[in-house]
């Protein structure tokens, strides 16, 4: 059966795509993560957060006890966003309203605990608030019994290396939550994002 979700043609990024990037992992999951939209590494593979921003993202997952297995990982907006086929640019707001809808579809079917949203856009879609209001890594209700968590997009860091301690802070007040959710977090031991340069 095909995916309407792969037919989407809701918004001008379908035209410049070479496919959409839907929300992958596990259906069951307990915890759902959502990035921004995907870049050019992303459209090529189908898979979210590859690249410079995918390995920090897998940093975070190890450092939570986490996989990309256990967890069910979607986008704010599914198709990526360039102009010109060449530069990623960010997404446009009635893009990300687009696309929301598809959002929501995997909220409801996958039916997550803890949904972990990674910088701005991700957080207002979602949530419909402002990222003025947010407090990284504590825990915000949602309807249903769910929660939202806010962090900074993993590519915020790439060249704030003096963000980092302040990042760790934040995942782990995300993990003692998820701790006391009853997610199985099994943290790897070692040091931080020593594996990105
Ligand atoms: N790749 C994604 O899939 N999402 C992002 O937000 C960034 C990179």
């Amino acid at each position: 059966m095909t995916d309407p979700q792969r037919e989407c043609r809701r918004c001008r990024l379908a035209d410049r795509r070479t496919q959409v990037v839907v929300g992958r992992g596990n259906p069951q999951a307990t915890v759902m993560m959502v990035g921004e939209a995907p870049g050019r590494d992303e459209d090529r593979t189908g898979y979210g957060f590859q690249g410079a921003a995918g390995k920090i993202f897998d940093q975070v997952l190890e450092y939570l006890g986490l996989s990309r297995d256990t967890i069910w990982l979607a986008n704010a907006v599914r198709c990526r966003p360039t102009d010109d086929g060449r530069k990623n640019r960010p997404p446009l707001p009635d893009e990300v309203i687009a696309c929301r809808p598809w959002l929501m579809d995997d909220v409801r079917t996958v039916n997550p605990q803890v949904i972990v949203t990674f910088g701005r856009t991700a957080w207002e879609s979602l949530t419909g608030g402002s990222w003025k209001d947010v407090t990284a890594g504590a825990p915000f209700p949602l309807a249903e019994s769910r929660w939202a968590v806010a962090l900074y997009h993993p590519a915020y860091l790439i060249y704030r290396r003096a963000f980092w301690p302040q990042y760790r802070d934040h995942l782990d007040r995300l993990a003692a939550f998820l701790r006391e959710m009853g997610v199985s977090t099994d943290p790897a031991s070692g040091p931080f994002l020593t594996m990105v340069r």
